[in-house]
Parts: structure tokens; C-alpha cells; sequence
């Protein structure tokens, strides 16, 4: 599902094998959602427990996932890492990654972690890389004066645009830059 779904990546820098996929479940299972329809899978996210040092630390998904391990998740962190998420092309625009952002911001709220964030890919730079900046092109869209499918998503869904990630992620969409995003848990107690 996931390389169908990450098929315009470089590399599947983001996709996992089947060990890894049972080593998260076994690191964090409440982290990891999968949306099913018809008994068929669909959609999934992952997630883990970081601190930053600062609030908003730069970063690499490497760097945040530990090479996608995950090992450096920490129950005792104040910060939901959104790693990926990703719905299959079939069955996209029915909603299905909205429903898996809310089951998000459900465990926040659950486990009274202080915000949500993530680095989310700048899908469609690539198009505008030679006009502009990857800076002016996020604020573009923040602005809904151009759409991101993954950007206006996350924008759409509660989420605030930081700042920009560069190196994230080896993909030729984004020229590996992301978008930091943040959504603070309102219920969140200190
Ligand atoms: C980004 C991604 C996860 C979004 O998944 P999705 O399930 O299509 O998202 P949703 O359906 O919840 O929302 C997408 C759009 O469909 C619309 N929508 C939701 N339910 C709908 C419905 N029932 N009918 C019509 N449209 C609907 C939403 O309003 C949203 O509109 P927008 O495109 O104007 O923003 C998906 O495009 C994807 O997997 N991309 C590739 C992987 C990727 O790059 N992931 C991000 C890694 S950082």
C-alpha cells in the first residue's frame, strides 16, 4: 500500500518493511493507524514521542524517525510526531486521511501530549522551483493562492505552517523540502 501510495518517490525512503512495521506496532501501537474499507487497506499514519530541544528544532525525517526505527520514541515527550501518512491513489478525496489526522488528534488529546507536528513534503514544488523559493511557495499556499495536496490538507486540518524543513527528504517532488507544521492540543494540561 504504501509504495503504491509513495510511487513518485525518488527512493521508498518511506516505506517500511514488514519487521520494521511490526517493531513500530511493538514500540508505540497506539501510534499506528490504518484505515480498512471492504477488508482492504487503504490508508495508514504512523507516529511517535519526541522532544526538540528547541520548539522548533530543524530536522530530518531521518533524524526524528531514527531511520524510520523509531527507537528513539519517547513516552515521556511532550510531542506526537506525525512520521507518514498515506492513502492509497484509488481512494483518495473520500476523506479517509482526515478521518486518520482526527484519530491523530484524538491520542494527543488522549494522552495529553502538548501538540502534533510534522514535516510534511512540499508536493508540488517541484512545478514552481524555478519561479520561486520554497519559503514563498508555502506561504502561497497558506494563502490558498496555490493548493498542495499535501500542505492545503494539512492547513485544512488545523495544522500551522512554520516553517520550512530543507533536506528533509530525498524526493524529487518537493526537491526534499518540507513544510514544519504544528497543532496544539487546546486541551493539553500542564
Ligand atoms: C496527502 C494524502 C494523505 C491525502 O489523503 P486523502 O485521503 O485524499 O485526503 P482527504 O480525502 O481527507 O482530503 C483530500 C481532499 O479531499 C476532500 N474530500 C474529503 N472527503 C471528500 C468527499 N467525501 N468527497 C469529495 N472530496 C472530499 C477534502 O476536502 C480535501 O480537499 P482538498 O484537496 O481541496 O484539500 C494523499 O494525497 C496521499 O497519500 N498522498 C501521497 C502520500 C504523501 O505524500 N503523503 C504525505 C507525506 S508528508
Amino acid at each position: 500500500m504504501q509504495k503504491e501510495s509513495f510511487a513518485d518517490m525518488a527512493i521508498y525512503s518511506v516505506t517500511w518493511s514488514d519487521f520494521s512495521l511490526r517493531n513500530h506496532i511493538h514500540i508505540f501501537p497506539q501510534g499506528q493507524l490504518y484505515a480498512e474499507f471492504d477488508g482492504r487497506l487503504v490508508g495508514s499514519c504512523s507516529s511517535l514521542i519526541v522532544s526538540l530541544k528547541t520548539d522548533y528544532e530543524d530536522h530530518t525525517w531521518s533524524d526524528i524517525t531514527d531511520y524510520g526505527s523509531f527507537s528513539n520514541h519517547n513516552p515521556n515527550g511532550d510531542s506526537l510526531y506525525g512520521a507518514d501518512i498515506s492513502v492509497h491513489p484509488d481512494f483518495r478525496h473520500k476523506g479517509i486521511a482526515t478521518m486518520l489526522y482526527n484519530a491523530r488528534r484524538d491520542l494527543a488529546i488522549k494522552l495529553n501530549l502538548r501538540r502534533i507536528i510534522a514535516g510534511g513534503r512540499l508536493f508540488n514544488y517541484c512545478k514552481f522551483a524555478n519561479i520561486m523559493s520554497a519559503k514563498e511557495y508555502a506561504n502561497k499556499v497558506v494563502n490558498g493562492e496555490l493548493e498542495d495536496p499535501v500542505l492545503s490538507f494539512q492547513i485544512k486540518n488545523g495544522f500551522k505552517f512554520i516553517k520550512i524543513l530543507s533536506n528533509y527528504l530525498y524526493d524529487k517532488r518537493s526537491l526534499n523540502y518540507a513544510s514544519f507544521v504544528e497543532w496544539l492540543n487546546p486541551a493539553y494540561k500542564v
